[in-house]
């Protein structure tokens, strides 16, 4: 497998609105190099996928958010980057406990609640994939959940003991390093999308799903290279969605 170096920069805050959006501002101020992380206390206005908030009580989480520039990955290739990320986060979580998974696209799961949330904010120059922002919001330490997310759950509820954020931080960046050096070849790469498929929610047999009103069950036949979920209905036709397009009931 290739070797690559990066050096993972630590920028700690206090406050801010959201940690993807920092980044982005300071990346357009001065041009970060690869590896930067920004991680904060507060985070005001926490953003997360289909435009919904992130919850985060302060100094309880981990919150950050961290810039790559994945030129090597083919921009028609991205999602390989997202399946880095959420198994790096499934290879710390399960030093803690069993039961953690993937929920397609990026959701970890804890059983049958969400333990963290990623949103990858990308920027591609024509076919060239030049940068990404990866922001994870992970629940450690909090114990009470107060938005109206569906099935918020922390790792203290699972495990009764509290977690120091920062080593958390650390291990997830060695966990990552490892897996984004497996998206440098094609070997490596198909190997993460294998493990990605076995770590999904709802891995195996029927269940629930929704698309444009209508409630239909499906296993889980596949993901693709670029990210569509393939879902094998009861009926024994094949349906691909992209996010967005199909909901997983719960
Ligand atoms: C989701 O599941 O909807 C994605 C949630 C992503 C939340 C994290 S917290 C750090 C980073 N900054 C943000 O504003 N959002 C992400």
């Amino acid at each position: 497998m290739e070797t690559k170096e990066i050096i993972y920069t630590k920028n700690h805050l206090d406050e801010t609105a959201s940690t993807n959006t920092y980044l982005q501002e300071l990346d357009a101020d001065r041009h970060l190099p690869e590896g930067y992380i920004v991680y904060t206390e507060t985070q005001r206005a926490g953003r997360g996928q289909r435009g919904n908030s992130w919850e985060s009580e302060p100094s309880k989480n981990l919150t950050f958010s961290l810039l790559l520039r994945p030129e090597h990955i083919p921009a028609n290739q991205q999602f390989l980057l997202s399946q880095a990320v959420s198994l790096a986060m499934t290879d710390v979580l399960t030093r803690y406990a069993t039961g953690f998974s993937i929920k397609w696209p990026n959701d970890i799961y804890w059983k049958d609640k969400k333990i963290a949330g990623i949103l990858i904010e990308n920027v591609l120059s024509g076919s060239i994939f030049s940068r990404a922002i990866i922001g994870i919001g992970l629940n450690l330490n909090q114990e009470i959940f107060v938005s109206d997310a569906p099935n918020p759950v922390s790792l203290v509820q699972i495990t009764g003991h509290t977690c120091d954020i920062t080593a958390m931080l650390d291990r997830f960046i060695d966990a990552f390093h490892s897996r984004y050096l497996q998206t440098f070849d094609s070997d490596s790469a198909q190997l993460l999308r294998d493990e990605y498929r076995t770590m999904l929610y709802r891995n195996d047999g029927l269940y629930p799903y929704c698309s444009e009103g209508k409630t239909f069950y499906a296993s889980i036949a596949g993901v693709e290279p670029d990210g569509h979920i393939i879902l094998a209905t009861e009926s024994g036709e094949n349906r691909r969605f992209a996010f967005k397009e199909v909901s997983f009931l719960l």
